[in-house]
């Protein structure tokens, strides 16, 4: 056998090879594409609330609502969502809902009554 022609099969592997490299990179472009359309605009937010103001209770309360609310998504969703004191005691009730949030109803209280007392007492609800 020659060593000077290279067997139809290998080329056949190229071919592949670069078909499956190709569709790889358009899949990781349009996987970009949708992470920069189909995005929370609060996540791009600012991440914290400063809460030195704030009473004791309600920085205590705030320290359960930075863990237990960051655990799926970023602090900024909720933080910067521009919610009203009016809305917060559902919203928490569907976040408590989901699989997994971790969420008891005492921590779901405690949430909510910090979310209600910022609502009404954060100097800039969006620090854009
Ligand atoms: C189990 C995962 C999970 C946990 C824990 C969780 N969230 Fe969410 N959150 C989601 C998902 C998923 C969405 C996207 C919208 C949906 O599916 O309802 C979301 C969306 C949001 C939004 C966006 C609403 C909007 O339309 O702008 C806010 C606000 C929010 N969450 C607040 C909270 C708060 C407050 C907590 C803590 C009490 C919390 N989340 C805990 C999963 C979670």
């Amino acid at each position: 056998m020659s060593n000077e022609t290279v067997p139809k099969s290998s080329l056949f592997v190229w071919w592949v090879t670069i078909v499956i490299l190709f569709l790889s990179v358009l899949l990781g472009l349009f996987v970009f594409y949708l992470s920069k359309t189909h995005q929370f605009k609060a996540d791009s937010g600012p991440t914290f609330i400063d809460v030195s103001s704030y009473p004791a209770e309600m920085q205590k309360k705030y320290h359960i609502f930075v863990n237990k609310c960051s655990r799926c998504h970023t602090l900024a969703r909720p933080i910067n969502s521009g919610f009203t004191a009016e809305q917060w005691p559902s919203y928490v009730q569907k976040m408590k809902l989901k699989t997994g949030s971790g969420l008891t109803d005492k921590t779901a209280n405690q949430i909510t009554d910090f979310l209600i007392f910022d609502a009404n007492n954060r100097k800039s609800i969006s620090n854009n």
